[in-house]
């Protein structure tokens, strides 16, 4: 059935202006002021109340099988958290382990998504080893439709590469126009400082932090923009934690470095002292890079303003509380790593950002959609509202007040990391293609339409 939005405070990464949104079919067909509606039309009144495009989030795990143990949601679950918190796009990072073939890896997360998930996806292709076995590989799933490649610095014998690795997915990224994401910690200094830590008697949640700290992670982001530069292949760093990470990013870039960095909405308002609650509670908050001093959220939350960050994120990955976090009750290396928060970063970085007066609304749609958009090769079927657009729209209610709680929640996970934080905002409907996929918090749409992105390579530079 066709759309008409009416009246509704319309923002883009560009643009505000009050007025009508009328689709057909699945996309945005026309846009303006006093819009007609044909018969037969849905027309949604959205006086007092924002559109947005539909919000990305370039940096989810749905299906990960970590650390002994699976996450937690399903693309049933976890679509639908996504919709209800505003999220019509998720790019997840597709992570075979090192046993595992490349191209078998992308058809298993594939079959993870296809008929459940109720929004749009695409993956990051992980590089989790790199062979002459790997690389035709990978060729391929570049021309099945896939963009970006993830490597990850960390996560020794589990999906860590060595330099050889990264040198050479670099230099096939580079030929193929392909950006790299990356986890940038340092694998070697992490496995050191996490057996000192354990034989030193350490083995709480808190030990965490301790094993990774600032610096092991500004050396990882130092050390994949030296290969970037040699290279010249663009990179990602996703989950950027801290000020010292950030300042190696933002240093590489000056040299000319083609580097963008992306946050979390964990690492924006929760610091250190969560992992440090007591009675194992802290193991709730355990993620890599880990939660940090409150200091750094400033210096995140300006670089946000400024756009030195790029993207903000969530990095989901829920483990439940109960039956996995639990792994690590002796032993904080065997936490699972992770914090969900799918379903409630929209909410969060509006209420933090856009109400506390941090981010202006461009910057919140750029930061939240737009910028994820163009960057991973999907703008601007996504990450805008323009004709010919898709007709993912979110009805934002900036007077909604409420509570987060596992509750009430819709990702499958048995704890909420923001328990109780209060929200002044929510969407009110959000659609997917043309489709109402929420009314008022409550799911309406259909388990199994969301599509694979197919997406172009767009990162090619002159040499
Ligand atoms: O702690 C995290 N970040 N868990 C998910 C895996 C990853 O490193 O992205
Ligand atoms: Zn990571
Ligand atoms: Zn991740």
């Amino acid at each position: 059935m066709p759309l008409l939005i009416r009246h509704g405070r319309i923002v883009t990464a560009d643009s505000d202006f009050t007025g009508d949104i009328y689709c057909a079919g699945e996309t945005i067909t026309r846009l303006g002021r006093g819009l007609e509606a044909p018969p037969g039309t849905e027309v949604i009144d959205a006086t007092g109340q924002f559109v947005f495009p539909g919000f990305i989030d370039p940096h989810v795990h749905i299906y990960l099988p970590f650390m002994g143990t699976f996450s937690r949601d399903t693309y049933v679950t976890g679509s639908q958290a996504a919709l209800i918190g505003g999220t019509t796009t998720l790019i997840e990072m597709c992570c075979p382990s090192r046993a595992d073939e490349a191209l078998a890896g992308f058809e298993l997360w594939m079959a993870q998504a296809v008929g459940k998930s109720a929004c749009d996806f695409t993956f990051h292709m992980g590089v989790t080893k790199f062979n002459a076995a790997a690389e035709p590989q990978l060729r391929e799933i570049v021309r099945r439709g896939i963009s970006s490649f993830k490597v990850f610095l960390a996560y020794k014998g589990a999906f860590g590469v060595d330099d050889t690795e990264l040198y050479r997915t670099l230099k096939l990224a580079k030929e193929l126009g392909v950006i790299v994401t990356a986890h940038c910690e340092n694998e070697t200094l992490v496995a050191e400082r996490q057996r000192e830590l354990l034989a030193a008697g350490v083995t709480g949640p808190e030990g965490h932090h301790a094993s990774r700290p600032p610096q092991v992670e500004a050396e990882g982001v130092q050390h994949l923009c030296t290969f970037a530069e040699l290279t010249g292949a663009h990179v990602y760093c996703v989950h950027t934690s801290c000020a010292e990470a950030l300042h190696a990013a933002v240093a590489a870039r000056q040299r000319g470095v083609k580097v963008w960095v992306e946050t979390l909405i964990q690492h924006l308002l929760l610091d250190k002292s969560y992992a440090e609650r007591p009675d194992f509670e802290g193991a709730k908050y355990v993620m890599s890079p880990p939660l940090r001093e409150a200091r750094h959220q400033a210096i995140l939350w300006d670089a946000l303003a400024s756009g030195l960050i790029s993207t903000v994120a969530t990095d989901h990955a829920p483990f439940d509380f109960q039956s996995q976090k639990s792994l690590g009750r002796a032993d904080f290396t065997q936490i699972p790593n992770g914090i969900p928060a799918l379903e409630d970063r929209i909410n969060l970085l509006y209420t933090h950002g856009v109400a506390r007066g941090r981010l202006d609304l461009q910057t919140f749609v750029a930061v939240a959609s737009t910028q994820a958009a163009k960057l991973f090769g999907l703008f601007p079927r996504k990450g805008t509202i323009a004709v010919g657009s898709d007709a993912d729209l979110v009805i934002y209610d900036p007077a909604y007040r409420g509570k987060l709680s596992a509750k009430t929640q819709t990702q499958a996970v048995d704890y909420n990391a923001f328990e109780g934080w209060e929200i002044e905002g929510r969407p009110s409907v959000v659609t997917v293609r043309g489709e109402v996929a929420v009314r008022d918090g409550k799911f309406t749409g259909t388990i199994g339409r969301g599509r694979f992105l197919q997406r172009e390579p767009s990162h090619f530079s002159p040499d």
